[in-house]
Protein backbone atom coordinates (compact mmCIF):
# COMPACT_ATOMS: atom_id res chain seq x y z
CA UNK A 1 0.00 0.00 0.00
CA UNK A 2 1.35 3.34 -0.85
CA UNK A 3 1.63 6.30 1.48
CA UNK A 4 2.81 9.38 2.45
CA UNK A 5 4.04 10.47 6.03
CA UNK A 6 4.78 14.27 6.52
CA UNK A 7 7.01 14.83 10.11
CA UNK A 8 9.16 17.55 11.43
CA UNK A 9 11.80 17.21 13.87
CA UNK A 10 14.70 19.81 15.28
CA UNK A 11 18.20 19.53 14.40
CA UNK A 12 21.30 18.47 17.08
CA UNK A 13 23.42 21.25 17.43
CA UNK A 14 26.29 19.28 15.77
CA UNK A 15 24.35 19.37 12.29
CA UNK A 16 26.49 21.28 10.14
CA UNK A 17 26.34 21.46 6.50
CA UNK A 18 28.98 18.62 6.09
CA UNK A 19 26.82 16.27 8.10
CA UNK A 20 23.83 17.28 6.64
CA UNK A 21 25.09 16.73 3.29
CA UNK A 22 25.69 13.02 4.45
CA UNK A 23 22.30 12.55 5.85
CA UNK A 24 20.85 13.38 2.31
CA UNK A 25 23.22 11.19 0.64
CA UNK A 26 22.40 8.53 3.18
CA UNK A 27 18.75 8.95 2.20
CA UNK A 28 19.43 9.02 -1.43
CA UNK A 29 21.03 6.01 -1.46
CA UNK A 30 18.92 4.27 1.01
CA UNK A 31 15.78 5.45 -0.92
CA UNK A 32 16.72 4.72 -4.16
CA UNK A 33 17.52 0.61 -3.10
CA UNK A 34 13.63 0.74 -0.89
CA UNK A 35 11.74 2.57 -3.96
CA UNK A 36 10.86 5.84 -1.64
CA UNK A 37 11.00 8.70 -2.54
CA UNK A 38 10.48 12.30 -1.33
CA UNK A 39 11.34 15.66 0.18
CA UNK A 40 13.65 17.19 3.01
CA UNK A 41 13.47 20.97 3.91
CA UNK A 42 16.45 22.29 6.09
CA UNK A 43 16.89 25.64 7.51
CA UNK A 44 20.05 25.12 9.60
CA UNK A 45 17.72 24.33 13.06
CA UNK A 46 14.30 22.38 11.94
CA UNK A 47 13.43 19.80 9.48
CA UNK A 48 10.71 18.59 7.38
CA UNK A 49 10.40 15.82 5.42
CA UNK A 50 8.07 14.07 3.31
CA UNK A 51 8.73 10.12 2.44
CA UNK A 52 6.48 8.05 -0.09
CA UNK A 53 6.28 4.81 -0.46
CA UNK A 54 5.38 1.02 0.48
CA UNK A 55 3.41 1.40 3.95
CA UNK A 56 5.76 -1.20 5.91
CA UNK A 57 9.39 0.17 4.73
CA UNK A 58 8.01 3.58 5.96
CA UNK A 59 7.45 2.49 9.07
CA UNK A 60 10.90 0.91 9.50
CA UNK A 61 12.35 3.74 8.01
CA UNK A 62 10.34 6.14 10.78
CA UNK A 63 11.47 3.52 13.43
CA UNK A 64 15.14 4.41 12.09
CA UNK A 65 14.02 8.15 11.93
CA UNK A 66 13.31 8.20 15.84
CA UNK A 67 16.51 6.17 17.13
CA UNK A 68 18.99 8.85 14.80
CA UNK A 69 20.29 10.93 17.50
CA UNK A 70 21.28 13.58 14.54
CA UNK A 71 17.98 15.19 15.68
CA UNK A 72 14.94 15.60 18.13
CA UNK A 73 11.55 15.78 19.08
CA UNK A 74 9.94 14.18 15.62
CA UNK A 75 6.49 15.12 15.28
CA UNK A 76 4.14 13.61 12.42
CA UNK A 77 2.22 16.10 10.64
CA UNK A 78 0.41 13.38 8.17
CA UNK A 79 0.18 10.31 7.53
CA UNK A 80 -2.32 9.13 4.66
CA UNK A 81 -2.92 6.35 1.88
CA UNK A 82 -2.10 8.01 -1.22
CA UNK A 83 -2.83 7.30 -5.40
CA UNK A 84 0.03 8.68 -6.55
CA UNK A 85 3.45 10.20 -5.24
CA UNK A 86 4.29 13.62 -5.36
CA UNK A 87 8.00 13.21 -5.62
CA UNK A 88 8.55 10.11 -8.19
CA UNK A 89 11.54 12.08 -9.35
CA UNK A 90 13.49 12.40 -6.38
CA UNK A 91 14.92 10.03 -3.89
CA UNK A 92 15.15 12.85 -2.00
CA UNK A 93 14.95 16.36 -2.82
CA UNK A 94 16.56 19.12 -0.92
CA UNK A 95 14.96 22.70 -0.45
CA UNK A 96 16.10 25.76 1.62
CA UNK A 97 13.59 28.00 2.83
CA UNK A 98 15.53 31.31 1.99
CA UNK A 99 14.59 34.87 1.23
CA UNK A 100 13.54 33.40 -1.93
CA UNK A 101 10.51 31.40 -1.07
CA UNK A 102 9.55 33.56 1.35
CA UNK A 103 5.99 34.41 -0.06
CA UNK A 104 5.14 30.78 -0.09
CA UNK A 105 5.53 30.45 3.84
CA UNK A 106 3.08 33.34 3.72
CA UNK A 107 1.22 31.74 1.63
CA UNK A 108 0.72 28.47 3.73
CA UNK A 109 0.97 29.50 7.09
CA UNK A 110 0.83 32.72 9.61
CA UNK A 111 4.36 32.84 10.05
CA UNK A 112 6.91 34.12 7.24
CA UNK A 113 9.17 32.26 9.34
CA UNK A 114 9.84 28.33 8.60
CA UNK A 115 8.22 26.47 11.58
CA UNK A 116 6.01 23.18 10.62
CA UNK A 117 5.22 22.42 13.98
CA UNK A 118 3.07 25.36 13.83
CA UNK A 119 1.03 24.24 10.62
CA UNK A 120 -1.93 22.06 9.78
CA UNK A 121 -1.54 18.59 7.78
CA UNK A 122 -2.74 19.95 4.56
CA UNK A 123 -0.57 23.37 4.98
CA UNK A 124 2.62 21.56 5.11
CA UNK A 125 1.90 19.47 2.32
CA UNK A 126 1.26 22.20 0.17
CA UNK A 127 4.31 24.03 1.07
CA UNK A 128 5.92 20.98 0.33
CA UNK A 129 4.81 20.41 -2.91
CA UNK A 130 5.85 24.22 -4.22
CA UNK A 131 9.11 24.28 -2.36
CA UNK A 132 9.90 20.97 -4.96
CA UNK A 133 10.03 23.11 -7.67
CA UNK A 134 13.14 24.94 -6.03
CA UNK A 135 14.35 21.76 -4.79
CA UNK A 136 18.00 20.73 -5.77
CA UNK A 137 19.23 17.52 -6.54
CA UNK A 138 22.57 16.26 -4.98
CA UNK A 139 24.47 13.68 -5.33
CA UNK A 140 28.00 12.81 -4.36
CA UNK A 141 30.52 15.41 -6.14
CA UNK A 142 32.37 14.13 -9.00
CA UNK A 143 35.19 16.03 -8.27
CA UNK A 144 37.10 19.07 -6.08
CA UNK A 145 35.86 21.74 -8.10
CA UNK A 146 31.97 19.83 -8.03
CA UNK A 147 32.37 19.78 -3.89
CA UNK A 148 33.30 23.11 -3.75
CA UNK A 149 30.61 24.35 -5.77
CA UNK A 150 28.14 22.48 -3.50
CA UNK A 151 29.56 23.78 -0.51
CA UNK A 152 28.76 27.63 -1.79
CA UNK A 153 25.20 26.41 -2.72
CA UNK A 154 24.69 25.10 0.75
CA UNK A 155 26.53 27.90 2.04
CA UNK A 156 24.02 30.49 0.72
CA UNK A 157 21.01 28.17 1.20
CA UNK A 158 21.50 27.69 4.70
CA UNK A 159 22.89 31.37 5.79
CA UNK A 160 19.41 33.01 4.35
C1 LIG B 1 16.48 14.51 9.02
C2 LIG B 1 16.88 13.12 8.63
C3 LIG B 1 16.33 12.56 7.47
C4 LIG B 1 16.67 11.28 7.08
N1 LIG B 1 16.09 10.74 5.97
C5 LIG B 1 16.37 9.47 5.63
C6 LIG B 1 15.74 8.89 4.51
O1 LIG B 1 14.93 9.50 3.80
N2 LIG B 1 16.06 7.60 4.20
C7 LIG B 1 16.95 6.88 4.94
O2 LIG B 1 17.19 5.73 4.62
N3 LIG B 1 17.58 7.41 6.00
C8 LIG B 1 17.31 8.69 6.36
N4 LIG B 1 17.94 9.24 7.44
C9 LIG B 1 18.95 8.44 8.15
C10 LIG B 1 18.29 7.44 9.10
O3 LIG B 1 17.93 8.10 10.30
C11 LIG B 1 19.26 6.29 9.45
O4 LIG B 1 20.46 6.83 9.93
C12 LIG B 1 19.58 5.43 8.26
O5 LIG B 1 18.44 5.07 7.57
C13 LIG B 1 20.33 4.18 8.76
O6 LIG B 1 20.52 3.29 7.73
P1 LIG B 1 21.97 2.87 7.15
O7 LIG B 1 22.92 2.86 8.32
O8 LIG B 1 21.72 1.54 6.57
O9 LIG B 1 22.33 3.92 6.13
C14 LIG B 1 17.62 10.54 7.85
C15 LIG B 1 18.17 11.11 8.99
C16 LIG B 1 17.82 12.39 9.38
C17 LIG B 1 18.44 12.98 10.62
Amino acid sequence: MLVRLIYASTAKETVDIQEFKRILLQAQGNNQRRDLTGMLVFNSKVFLQALEGDRDKINDLYGRLMRDPRHHSLAILKFAEIEERHWANWSMGFAAPNADNRALFLKNSTQSVFNPYGMGANAVENLLMRLASSAIALTAPRTEVDARKEGGVFARFLKK
